[in-house]
């Protein structure tokens, strides 16, 4: 049973407390290091083996879950010192309850770690984060990260489960919503600029938490896009397009990793020593600690991996260090140790290395520190963070059709119908994984505009349909009360309603897609349209003859070939947090000119997936449209809806072609790519230049191009700016097939340009 969406914490256990895991500074210097492992050293001389186990399990008080299982006695545990940390509990009081049974009620006072799901923000919802990276602004998403930082410290936590780095190609996966898109580059860009928000400089700061990146990994290849699906690819893909967002997290400094539930390469991530050791620790360096997913070591039972004992010590001796919520380490690992099947010293690192998290954050210097019950009513959803919020959702819209430019409409005169099930909705405002968030304090689109137009313009409203009038789907998205329902009027009525509002109106905004639980977790479909309820209002609409702007909501891309053809404009908003109707309003209005850019390619029929830019070339490339014989479909064409990159604005850019500071290079060379970039249209504006690099030869098949670069620059009406690239051989460099990271010497294609599809070109050679 999930209760993503309580927003009370329920303190299961008696008075007594939990508390938090703390970690540790970015990057310790030697010194540190040396004086936490003493005192690290010294702690553990005093452990007993239950004492050392106790800290590497994870339990949850109730609130936050997502399997089916919870732990009890809790309370018990903290005084027996065998909980380690506790999520899903928040509130200074809670959290002090907690702690104080951990530091005041235990031998040897340590403290407990308090994690949760803090995934685009706290109590202050930001965009979702597939949103949140069509911003294409990284200073806007670790500023994000910061002020969750800032709330959850606030009420008490100190461990948050996110970033999730995931790469997801495939759209029907709910979970695409959760991450930052298709491309491994922009990916690894945006988990370093989570990493340093949630982290800050020093995780003993009071308004630090530690990041938990997630799931190591892989889960985003789930095959079919089917929740918990198994994952295959080659060593060669994995590293290329799948790993290098976890790698750059781990450069970023992240204190913590969380496994899977997916295998890799036939063993579940939670068990694979090869991805938990050897390559996060040993080849990558990293110095954290690694927690499961939720019940995901005996979930190792059903991937056939053994009973309950088994799994946990496969778990232990691969490099996981915490398990959460399914206490196989605690009720198994001393049994293993006596029967010789894990020694001691498996033990005493995964204990050490979630004791030295716990330094890093500052727990054993002050385990209260970041409860501070004045901070809990001054830095949690002010005026500050809302507006950081609404700033953020402006930024993450991505205009995808504007035709005649429709939009921006007028702040005066006339009339406006704002039709649709997400139109006078606050719910569904935030998305998915929104445990904190109160929804009934988000903004909906209707109050959004009329804080813009007030009595300026005359708003005709109507409902005009159920999120979906389907009995068995509707079930499956109520997983929590009441979160989708069917109106009292029938869906024939609700229509009627509608037309007559578009009819009396000049222009129709139709604000439909996804509610909140059609993404995220254990979301995923098969179908990707908007459903059938709202395709059915909106073709009645079209058949009035007014002008249709869609205000799209959504967790993933969806197919909407037919709302491309028939909308005047469609505005993608995602989901954009506690402050939607405010930020959509601002960009409908004009007061902030949309310039977000899709970070995952819309398909145009969910039969096209996994489609996605930076793919290999076939044998037989498609060309010139469809040919026998060719790579391509009898009944539909290859390239995507919308690409990679795509986004458009109120106004116009062009492009000059692009001048290159040399092309035949050698060795360590550099070249300047540059372009000017004109405001050609009728309003000031952002542009997000994206340089793509292509390298036809190679010694293995390379993608037709890779983003590695962009700049996203502010121009006036009419103004010309160069925008330059200095490409290195840093930026040619690939794995290959002994998968060495490396460049190998001969032409290079230099691509700069609005999207992923439409980009100016150049050549240079480069010798080694
Ligand atoms: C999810 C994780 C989450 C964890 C704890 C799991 O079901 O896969 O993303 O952090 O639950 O709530």
């Amino acid at each position: 049973m999930k209760t993503f969406f309580t927003n009370k914490p329920v303190l299961k256990f008696a008075a007594a407390a939990l508390l938090v895991m703390p970690y540790g500074a970015m990057a310790q210097q030697p010194a540190a290091d040396a004086k936490m492992n003493t005192f690290v050293s010294t702690l553990m001389k005093k452990m007993t083996i239950d004492e050392k186990i106790g800290q590497l399990n994870l339990v949850t008080g109730g609130m936050a879950i997502t399997g089916s299982v919870t732990n009890s006695g809790i309370d018990n545990g903290i005084t027996k010192g065998s909980i380690g940390g506790i999520f899903g509990l928040y509130g200074t009081d809670n959290v002090r309850k907690a702690q104080d049974a951990a530091v005041k009620g235990t031998r040897l006072h340590i403290p407990l770690i308090f994690g949760l799901d803090v995934i685009h923000g706290h109590r202050t919802i930001f965009p979702i984060p597939l949103g949140m990276s069509a911003t294409w602004d990284l200073g806007l998403i670790e500023n994000a990260a910061h002020i969750a930082a800032k709330e959850a410290t606030a009420e008490g936590l100190n461990w948050v489960f996110s970033p999730m780095v995931d790469i997801a190609r495939d759209a029907r996966w709910g979970r695409i919503s959760e991450g930052s898109g298709e491309d491994p580059w922009l990916g690894g860009k945006i988990a370093g600029a989570m990493v340093r928000g949630y982290q800050g400089t020093n995780m003993k700061n009071a308004d630090a938490v530690m990041a938990c990146v997630k799931h190591f990994a892989l889960y985003g290849g789930a095959e079919a896009g089917r929740e918990y699906n198994t994952v295959d690819m080659s060593r060669l893909r994995m590293y290329q397009d799948y790993m290098p967002p976890y790698k750059a997290a781990v450069d970023a400094g992240a204190g913590s990793f969380m496994s899977s539930f997916n295998v890799v390469d036939g063993v579940p991530a939670t068990g694979n020593r090869w991805l938990l050791t050897d390559l996060l620790r040993n080849q990558w360096g990293f110095k954290g600690f690694v927690v499961s997913d939720y019940t995901a070591v005996n979930e190792m039972t059903n991937h056939g991996m053994g009973d309950l004992q088994q799994v946990s010590a496969l778990a232990l001796k691969a490099g996981l260090d915490m398990d959460m919520v399914g206490e196989g380490f605690l009720t198994t690992l001393k049994k293993s140790l006596n029967e010789k099947k894990i020694s001691l010293a498996d033990i005493d690192l995964a204990c050490r290395r979630v004791l030295e998290a716990k330094y890093k954050l500052g727990l054993f210097d002050n385990p209260y520190k970041s409860i501070n019950p004045a901070k809990e009513k001054s830095d949690v959803f002010n005026d500050e963070n809302r507006k950081a919020a609404r700033i953020t959702a402006e930024h993450s819209f991505v205009l995808l059709k504007n035709n005649n430019q429709i939009l921006p409409l007028k702040k005066s005169g006339g009339s406006i119908a704002v039709i649709g099930p997400l139109g006078d909705n606050k719910r569904d405002m935030l998305g998915t994984w929104v445990i904190a968030g109160e929804w009934e304090k988000s903004v909906s689109v209707l109050e959004g505009i009329k804080h813009i137009v007030g009595d300026n313009v005359k708003l005709n409203y109507a409902k005009g349909s159920n999120i979906t009038d389907d009995a068995e789907f509707m079930k499956r998205l109520n997983f929590g009360p009441d979160m989708v329902s069917l109106d009292k009027k029938s869906p024939d009525e609700m229509i009627e309603d509608a037309v007559k509002a578009a009819k009396k109106s000049d222009i129709v905004l139709a604000v439909v897609g996804e509610s909140q639980s059609m993404s995220g977790e254990s979301s995923s479909r098969s179908d990707i349209n908007i459903p059938e309820s709202q395709r059915k209002l909106l073709k009645a609409l079209y058949l009035t003859g007014k002008p249709v702007v869609i205000v799209l909501f959504n967790g993933r891309p969806l197919t909407l070939t037919t709302e491309n053809e028939n909308a005047a404009a469609i505005l993608d908003v995602w989901a954009p947090g506690t402050e939607a109707g405010n930020a959509i309003a601002e960009v409908l209005f004009g007061n902030y000119n949309p310039a977000g850019r899709l970070t995952a390619t819309f398909p145009r029929s969910v039969g096209q997936i996994p489609v996605y830019y930076n793919h290999l070339n076939t044998g037989r490339p498609y060309t010139d449209g469809p040919t026998k014989f060719k790579s391509n479909y009898l009944d539909i064409a290859n390239d995507p809806l919308f690409p990679f990159g795509y986004g458009l604005s109120y106004t116009k850019f062009t492009y000059s072609d692009i001048k290159l500071s040399k092309t035949n290079l050698k060795g360590n060379d550099a070249v300047t790519a540059t372009v000017t970039v004109t405001n050609a249209g009728p309003y000031a504006g952002e542009e997000v230049v994206q340089l793509y690099i292509s390298d036809p030869v190679a010694s293995v098949s390379r993608a037709v191009k890779e983003l590695k670069g962009f700049r996203k620059v502010m121009l006036q009406v009419g103004e010309a700016k160069e925008v330059s690239f200095t490409i290195t051989p840093a930026q040619l460099k690939f794995y290959n097939s002994q998968l060495k990271y490396d460049w190998e010497p001969g032409e290079f294609g230099i691509q700069i340009g609005t999207n992923s599809a439409d980009v100016k070109t150049a050549k240079v050679q480069w010798t080694k």
